[in-house]
């Protein structure tokens, strides 16, 4: 099982956020916070409602991060409010195992304050201390320039672009950017 017990970290500005894995009694937030980050179309692949989030996937998805032992799901808390998610997902194939990827939503109100640093910290912190894991890969579009900014101060590197890659719903395109961070 990968789990990360429930621990407290400072943001640069000294808030308290506590993060730990999410247990089944958390499927609430995390729909909560998956949907409403969602809706704001510039920041995923998915168009808002693509995905038809219900209790039932999400309790499953977080059974399914605690089963397996490379994957994460884990959920901040400012003040007791459920604030965000992190997931990590190991490498489904024998010759990827070692490698995983990452994805992260904080709502909106919550941004810019410095949370995502501690957040993504954390996450790489637990993959790295597992020692299954020898790489982090992840997604981001090219125009997130606050993610892009954020993985860069953690340690990713551009890996590469694939141009043109989203179109969103009124014909706009958006480049994917790879990043990856050996661990
Ligand atoms: C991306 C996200 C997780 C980052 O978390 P966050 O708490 O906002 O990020 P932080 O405040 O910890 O760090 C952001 C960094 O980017 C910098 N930054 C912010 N806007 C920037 C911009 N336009 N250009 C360059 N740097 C920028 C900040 O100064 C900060 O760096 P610093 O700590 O050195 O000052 C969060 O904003 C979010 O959930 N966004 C919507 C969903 C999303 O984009 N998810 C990622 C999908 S890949």
């Amino acid at each position: 099982m990968a789990e990360l017990l429930p621990e407290i970290r400072r943001t640069k500005a000294g808030v308290q956020i506590l993060l730990r894995s999410s247990i089944t009694d958390d499927a609430e937030a995390v729909k909560f916070i998956a949907e409403s980050v969602l809706q704001e179309t510039i920041f995923h692949l998915s168009a808002p409602g693509e995905l038809q989030l219900t209790l039932e996937k999400v309790s499953e998805r977080i059974d399914a991060c605690r089963r397996h032992p490379s994957n994460y799901l884990l959920i901040a808390f400012q003040d007791n409010k459920p604030i965000g998610t992190i997931e990590f997902t190991g490498g489904h194939r024998q010759r990827i195992a070692h490698t995983g990827e990452l994805g992260m939503s904080l709502l909106e109100g919550f941004r810019n304050q410095g949370i995502g640093s501690v957040m993504l910290e954390a996450l790489i912190d637990a993959v790295r201390a597992s020692g299954r894991i020898e790489k982090m890969c992840l997604s981001v579009l090219g125009d997130n320039e606050r993610a892009i900014a954020l993985y860069k101060k953690s340690g990713f590197m551009i890996e590469g672009v694939r141009r043109n890659h989203i179109k969103f719903e009124d014909g706009r395109r958006a480049d994917i950017i790879e990043m990856g961070l050996l661990l």
